[in-house]
């Protein structure tokens, strides 16, 4: 298993620019499932949870062109298989966003239910619930999800708790059923106007999609789309996060600073000094330790919980005592034992972690047990005293296009090293 080597201590300058939106390229390209035509996908970012979802639209009869321009041509307009298998389903939970779309256009679909995850148990029933309101039949049946429906019909539908892929995932349905759906306590975050932005494009009739209540209006067919993946806000705010633990001056360009405000709000708070243009932020940091702030994960607006293991690294250096809650997934600390391993002082009772800012810490042996648990040990490396060695990396590589490449670019030491 490829691994990466961290030699600690250098502070970041520089420009680095943005990829792709991983959380808004998933539901775009599962989105093409809906659509009688090519659809192109400008500005994917080159990740594993990418590729995972290529291969599963690929599974099921896709056809998929990459050009000289790195645009991606997608057909899925006559698809030969509707099922999401295992193999696919463990490696990436997104892979549930197939299964609207499917029933929608296909009237039925077969998808491996998602077990639980390193970050807590993530089930599924909001997007169950919902579809059943449309009028779909699903039965549990060997560890698969079987839905199907002749047509799915409109409905109105409150979820019982925010999601953010289970709105995606019931916006999409929608759009091909029979009449006008309202869906309210949805997900607003910027990512769930993104796809509306590329359905709507597509033929579409929505209204709402940022706001607390999403009105669509079915259509019979889609048509096909060129679209441009806005940049990834949860990768600016980790080099930002980067910068603020490394004493760093660095500018991050291609995001819209409007996508990461209550981020920035958090990063002011630890000192730095922050400036913005309409498509980048910088940041700059002069303090020896940032001032502790106290966190809570919420749905957007508020704090990300992606933001969450970055922000902790931030805090275990500072000069103060601070708090973070994490609301949005029970389980969601495992990085905080491995940063205790690199000389932390962090307590964790619950969905609390209580963090005490210490002057220094050290390189050590580190695993990493999800995507942004990755990120947040690379982060400690970067600010450690000696090298960090930050093993099962593959995580990384599902969410953040060639870090250590971005990430050496503005000066850091990092090596990875062949498995
Ligand atoms: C998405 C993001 C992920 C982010 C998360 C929260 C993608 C591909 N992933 O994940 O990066 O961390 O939003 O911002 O966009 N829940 C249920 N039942 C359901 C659905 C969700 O109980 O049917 C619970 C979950 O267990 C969790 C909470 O609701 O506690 C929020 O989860 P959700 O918004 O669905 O996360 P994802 O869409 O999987």
């Amino acid at each position: 298993m490829e691994k990466l080597l961290i030699k600690g201590g250098n502070s970041l300058t520089g420009n680095v620019t943005c990829s792709g939106a991983k959380n808004a390229a998933l539901p775009m390209i599962a989105s093409t499932i809906l659509c009688d035509e090519k659809v192109v996908l400008k500005n994917l970012p080159y990740l594993q949870d990418i590729t995972t979802m290529f291969e599963l639209l690929g599974s099921m009869g896709s056809e998929i062109m990459l050009d000289e321009n790195m645009n991606f041509t997608i057909c899925s307009d006559n698809l030969s298989d509707i099922e999401a298998r295992y193999e696919l389903v463990k490696t990436m939970r997104a892979s549930i966003l197939v299964l609207g779309p499917l029933v929608a256009k296909y009237g039925k679909a077969r998808i491996a239910l998602p077990g639980g995850c390193a970050i807590g148990s993530r089930p599924v029933n909001y997007h169950l619930d919902a579809l059943k309101q449309m009028g779909a039949k699903i039965v549990l049946k060997n560890g698969y999800i079987e839905a199907s429906a002749k047509k799915l019909s409109a409905a109105n539908i409150r979820f019982e708790g925010v999601t953010v892929t289970g709105t995606e995932n019931i916006m999409m349905a929608a759009t091909l059923a029979k009449g006008t759906s309202v869906l309210t306590n949805v997900a607003k975050e910027p990512e769930i106007i993104d796809l509306a932005d590329m359905l709507i494009s597509m033929g579409a009739k929505i209204h709402g999609a940022g706001s607390d209540e999403i009105t669509i209006e079915g259509v019979k067919n889609l048509k096909g789309t060129e679209f441009y993946i806005p940049a990834d806000r949860i990768e600016a705010g980790t080099y930002l996060a980067a910068a603020a633990v490394t004493k760093g001056d660095i500018t991050v360009n291609g995001i819209n600073p409007d996508r990461l405000m209550k981020v920035i709000d958090k990063l002011k708070g630890t000192g730095a000094k922050l400036d913005f243009t309409e498509n980048s932020i910088s940041i700059s940091m002069k303090r020896d330790h940032p001032k502790p702030v106290d966190i809570t994960t919420a749905p957007f607006p508020e704090f990300p919980t992606d933001m969450q293991a970055q922000f902790s690294v931030i805090n275990a250096i500072s000069d103060g005592t601070s708090n973070i809650y994490e609301t949005v997934f029970e389980n969601r600390f495992m990085h905080i034992l491995e940063l205790n391993r690199m000389g932390c002082d962090i307590n964790v009772q619950g969905n609390h972690a209580t963090i005490k800012g210490v002057k220094s810490i050290y390189g050590a042996e580190v695993m990493a047990t999800d995507l942004r648990a990755s990120a947040s040990l690379i982060l400690a490396g970067l600010c450690a005293k000696g090298e960090t060695v930050v093993d099962r990396i593959y995580h990384i590589d599902r969410g953040y296009e060639r870090i250590e490449e971005k990430l050496n670019y503005l000066g850091a030491n990092i090596i990875r090293l062949p498995s």
